[in-house]
């Protein structure tokens, strides 16, 4: 049984929390939504300040709140990929800090294992093989988990992140910051038949188009005609576009997801990231698995959206194999989760 501090800076959330394996003892998260609301999006420069001033009372509250000491910490993490390179700098160098003044081991972490690891936090008995959806402002991704550590990503976004496109459309509706959750709250007064929205199908050079890829660009745009031609028009029916845009994500979102998910023979698909929070898809991907005798997951919002419990499971789970990092491991903004191995030490 690990017990693992892990911290969570890679975006505009200070994270850090306390693990056991699959059991949370403690999980703060200090959101900066209120310092980038007024630039409509994340600041990176004043990401990593704000992560910087907070950082050191986030640890001492995750610790007082599990009431452990550092001598029952078996190990320190944080995530050092995917992720803005100043922000993930500010835990990486916390969590060395730690690892090398109690003397403890350290391990990097992807951001994208944690946010599917987010599954196992809440599905204690849930195994692989499953496919996890993860669906957040920066990723939308079909990932095949093959075993653990053993990721292959199957289907991606080509153009804009599912939250990202969320965010967009909200932008341009004038709604605010961040638009995923206000869209979701109008989407419930709306008729999602009022308006027919592109799919954002990928074609291939083959003839047909790509089963498992996604493009969200192109109904962001056809959301922005629509309601320059509505504006002319007269008045914007908001919860009407809110809820035909809402509801075209997910169906696109669900239609292929339980695709590939029957396509690899996989009887379960998990969801992570803050778009899993989204009432439309939670309902689509239901009806669908239901309809195909799938069996689907979703954690808690407050496992869905950034948080560090999710890294720290997947820190325990590789800690738990004999996995540990060098202290040379250096952040990275990019890297496909095909490669978490490279994390670790042999
Ligand atoms: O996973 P997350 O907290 O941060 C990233 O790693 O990106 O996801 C944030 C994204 C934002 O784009 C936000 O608008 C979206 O998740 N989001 C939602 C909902 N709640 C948050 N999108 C749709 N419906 C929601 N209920
Ligand atoms: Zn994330």
């Amino acid at each position: 049984m690990a017990t693992i501090l892990a911290i969570e800076t890679s975006c505009d959330e200070t994270a850090v929390s306390i693990v056991k394996n699959r059991q949370v003892l403690s999980s703060i998260v200090s959101s900066q939504i209120e310092l980038h609301k007024t630039y409509g999006g994340v600041v990176p420069e004043l990401a990593s300040r704000q992560h910087l001033e907070i950082i050191n009372p986030c640890i001492s509250q995750a610790m007082l709140a599990a009431n452990l000491e550092w001598k029952n910490i078996d190990a320190i993490a944080a995530t050092c990929t995917p992720g803005l390179v100043g922000a993930l700098l500010v835990g990486m160098a916390a969590a060395k800090t730690l690892a090398m003044l109690y003397h403890k081991p350290f391990l990097g972490v992807h951001h994208l294992e944690g946010h599917i690891y987010a599954s196992y936090l809440a599905q204690p008995k849930l195994e692989p093989p499953f496919l996890c959806l993860l669906v957040s402002g920066g990723h939308t991704s079909s990932i095949h988990v093959k075993d653990y550590g053993e990721y292959k990503l199957l289907g991606s976004t080509r153009d804009d992140a599912a939250g990202e496109a969320f965010d967009k459309v909200a932008r341009l509706l004038d709604l605010g910051y961040p638009g995923g959750p206000i869209i979701d709250r109008l989407a419930q007064q709306g008729n999602a038949k009022a308006f027919k929205l592109p799919e954002g199908k990928i074609s291939l050079p083959e003839g047909g188009y790509h089963p498992y890829d996604y493009s969200f660009s192109g109904m962001k745009t056809a959301v922005l005609r629509l309601v320059e031609k509505l504006a002319v028009a007269g008045e914007i029916p908001v919860a009407d576009v809110a809820a035909s845009f809402q509801d075209t994500v997910a169906k696109v979102l669900t239609k292929r997801s339980v695709k590939c998910a029957l396509d690899h023979d996989l009887d379960t698909i998990t969801i992570g990231g803050g778009v899993a929070a989204n009432s439309g898809l939670r309902k689509h991907l239901q009806q669908a698995a239901e309809k195909h005798n799938l069996k689907v997951y979703f954690p808690p919002l407050k496992f869905c959206t950034d948080n560090a419990a999710m890294i720290g499971c997947a820190a325990a789970q590789h800690f738990n194999l004999g996995h540990t990092s060098s202290l040379n491991l250096e952040v990275r903004s990019r890297m496909a989760i095909s490669q978490v191995m490279q994390l670790y030490q042999p």
